[in-house]
């Protein structure tokens, strides 16, 4: 957050104001970052209020959903505990129960065992309408004989409020989501990406407590997913608002979580934030599930593992055996040149494929050693390696020699 002194020590009034531009154009604005620095009292309580309008903390417990007649549990004593304000992305393979999740959380599902609490209020069995939250789904569901507008002031219609209000209100959203000069337009005539942001102003509209994202941008080309996904980010900081966010797409959900929910089997697996998970993944599923991954062979006492005769620090949980799995990332392997290579670790392989991806380089290996020839069920050992492109050796094409030797970076060992 770059909140500068001028605009922090400014009068009252301005400083107000200007936090709260800081906030719509600072895309890496956060709550705390602003609160921690010296700010006018305006503004705290400008922050504050904003706060308060988000407002809802969200805590499911325990929470099991059977669909009728299924005799797998959907959500299987599911467990998410949100702070006010926090964006939490839910991440998960096809079927995980993401969706669940979300449509129990907003009411649109009945529940069999645990309880839901937002705001530190039991809505467990409140009806969808009284729970102040709003959900954007995968297909934009607009009205299209309404125009942009019309859908926006919907929600507010159907809440009683008067037309004067409810047509600033739409227009302020309209332009938070960039769509005001497009205000008079039927959706059916907007575009793909439009439509989407039609939603969103729809959903924000009514100010809600919670705002449920269920895969909104997957019918999206990339550009515009990239474009809106962050804007999406930059409105929900500046207004504060509790957020579930639902996807497959595990880059979208590192641009954009505070937190990160990897869900498997109708549970939450782990959940933390994006580089945490990352550096840190507790299980062989949430390893695989966010970045690429190699599995090598090892030999680990539970906290250290020698792969490829080096010594890696592993993290906490790791197994421990003669022959583990130690999962190393791509960039956490160093590639040299067998005649450059004078230490006795690492592993011969022979390159197959380079990718060139900008500025990193990403290296396919087979590992060519008669030791792990056989490993793997007599697969041969592909190992991917990736670096940034000055530090691949020069000339180095498909079917040359290599070591390849891990870093000593920490690991999971199973
Ligand atoms: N209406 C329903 N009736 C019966 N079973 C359902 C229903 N909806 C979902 N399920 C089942 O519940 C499980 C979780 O489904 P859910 O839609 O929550 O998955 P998801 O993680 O959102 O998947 P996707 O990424 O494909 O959208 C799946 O096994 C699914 O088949
Ligand atoms: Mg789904």
């Amino acid at each position: 957050m770059t909140l500068d002194r001028n605009t922090a020590t400014a009068p009252v009034a301005a400083s107000a104001a200007a936090v709260e531009d800081a906030f719509k154009n600072d895309p890496t604005a956060t709550l705390e970052g602003v609160q921690g620095k010296d700010v006018t009292k305006a503004a705290k309580a400008l922050l504050k209020d904003s706060a308060k309008r988000g407002g809802g903390s969200i805590q499911m417990q325990d929470v099991v959903k059977i669909y009728p007649g299924a005799t797998k549990r959907a959500l299987d004593d599911f467990n998410l505990d949100i702070k006010p304000g926090e964006m939490v992305v839910l991440l998960g393979g096809s079927g995980c129960g993401k969706s669940t999740a979300l449509r129990s959380l907003a009411g649109l599902e009945d529940i069999q065992g645990g309880r839901i609490m937002v705001g530190g209020q039991d809505v467990t069995g409140v009806p969808v309408n009284k729970r102040e939250m709003a959900m954007v789904f995968q297909a934009y569901s607009l009205f299209p004989h309404m125009t942009a507008l019309e859908n926006v002031e919907f929600g507010l219609e159907v809440r009683g409020v008067s037309k004067e209000e409810r047509r600033k209100v739409a227009m302020e959203q309209l332009e938070l989501v960039g769509l005001a000069d497009q205000a008079k337009k039927y959706t059916q005539q907007m575009s793909g990406g439009q439509q989407q942001r039609v939603a969103l102003a729809r959903a924000l509209a009514i100010k809600p407590r919670v705002l449920l994202l269920d895969e909104p941008l997957s019918a999206l080309d990339a550009k515009v997913r990239v474009q809106l996904r962050d804007q999406i980010r930059r409105i929900q900081l500046s207004t504060g608002t509790t957020t579930v966010f639902v996807t497959h797409d595990q880059e979208e959900a590192l641009a954009v979580a505070d937190r990160i929910g990897v869900m498997n089997k109708g549970k939450i697996e782990q959940i933390a934030a994006p580089q945490d998970l990352y550096q840190r993944p507790a299980t062989e599923y949430v390893a695989t599930f966010i970045g690429l991954t190699n599995r090598l062979p090892g030999a680990s006492n539970g906290e250290e593992a020698v792969v490829f005769g080096q010594r890696l620090p592993l993290i906490s949980g790791s197994a421990k055996g003669d022959s583990v799995a130690v999962l190393v990332r791509p960039e956490n392997l160093a590639l040299s040149l067998p005649d450059q290579n004078d230490s006795k670790v690492g592993e011969r392989a022979r390159v197959e494929v380079i990718h060139f991806l900008g500025s990193l380089v990403r290296v396919d290996t087979v590992i060519t050693s008669g030791e792990f020839q056989r490993w793997n069920k007599g697969e041969q050992l592909k190992v991917t390696v990736q670096l940034p492109a000055n530090e691949l050796p020069a000339g180095l094409s498909s079917g040359d020699d290599v070591i390849v030797t891990p870093r000593p970076v920490a690991a999971l060992a199973c």
